[in-house]
C-alpha cells in the first residue's frame, strides 16, 4: 500500500517530508471547502448582528391629532405621540412631547420638545409667548427659532404628513449641543 506522508531519511540529519498526490488533493480540498464556508457564512453574519450595529429608529408614523384640532390654533400646543423603536433586537415603545406649531409661511409644523442645548423638556409660556427651557433658560419663538440663550440651535422640527384628515409625525433624534440638526436616529 501507498504510503500517505512517508518521511525519509535524505542525508545526514535532513528530514523530507513526501506527500503523494491523494493527500495533495484531500489538502486543496480542504482548503477549498474552507474558503466556501467563510464565504457563506458572511451574509449570515451579517444578518445574524445586524440588530446590534442598526440605530436604534422610529419605524412607523405616529398620529398627532386631528387636523381640524389644529385649524384655529393661535400658539403652539404640547401633544403626547408614541412610537416604536428598535434596540438590537427588541422593539421598545414610546413616547415623547411635541408642539404642534407654524412656521413663517403659517404651514403646520411639530417640533421636538426636547432642547436641542442639552436635552430638557421645553415648555411654551403662553404669558411671554415663547418657548423657555427651564434648565439654563433658552428661549425660542413660537415657530422653533432660537432667540436666547445657550442652545446653539433652534428647535428640532420633524418630519410630519397630512393623511386621512390627520397629522402625522416621524419622531426623531438628534446630536445635542450643535450647531446644525445631526439626526442620531
Ligand atoms: S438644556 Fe435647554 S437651555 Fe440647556
Amino acid at each position: 500500500m501507498e504510503q500517505e506522508n512517508k518521511i525519509r531519511e535524505a542525508g545526514g540529519n535532513q528530514n523530507v517530508l513526501v506527500v503523494n498526490r491523494r493527500s495533495f488533493f484531500g489538502a486543496l480540498m480542504a482548503i477549498g471547502s474552507a474558503g466556501m464556508g467563510a464565504v457563506l457564512a458572511v451574509p449570515v453574519l451579517r444578518y445574524v448582528l445586524y440588530p446590534l450595529y442598526a440605530k436604534a429608529a422610529g419605524t412607523e408614523w405616529s398620529d398627532v391629532g386631528k387636523e381640524s384640532e389644529f385649524a384655529d390654533s393661535k400658539e403652539p400646543v404640547r401633544k403626547t405621540i408614541t412610537f416604536t423603536q428598535r434596540d438590537g433586537w427588541r422593539e421598545v415603545v414610546s413616547s415623547q412631547s411635541v408642539y404642534v406649531s407654524r412656521d413663517e409661511s403659517g404651514q403646520l409644523a411639530v417640533l421636538s420638545a426636547i432642547c436641542p442645548h442639552l436635552g430638557c423638556s421645553v415648555s411654551w409660556q403662553a404669558g411671554n409667548n415663547k418657548f423657555v427651557c427651564p434648565c439654563h433658560g433658552g428661549e425660542f419663538k413660537s415657530d422653533g427659532q432660537h432667540i436666547f440663550g445657550p442652545p446653539p440651535r433652534a428647535m428640532d422640527r420633524l418630519p410630519a404628513q397630512l393623511k386621512e384628515g390627520k397629522l402625522q409625525v416621524h419622531f426623531e433624534y438628534f446630536r445635542s449641543n450643535v450647531p446644525n440638526q445631526e439626526k442620531i436616529s
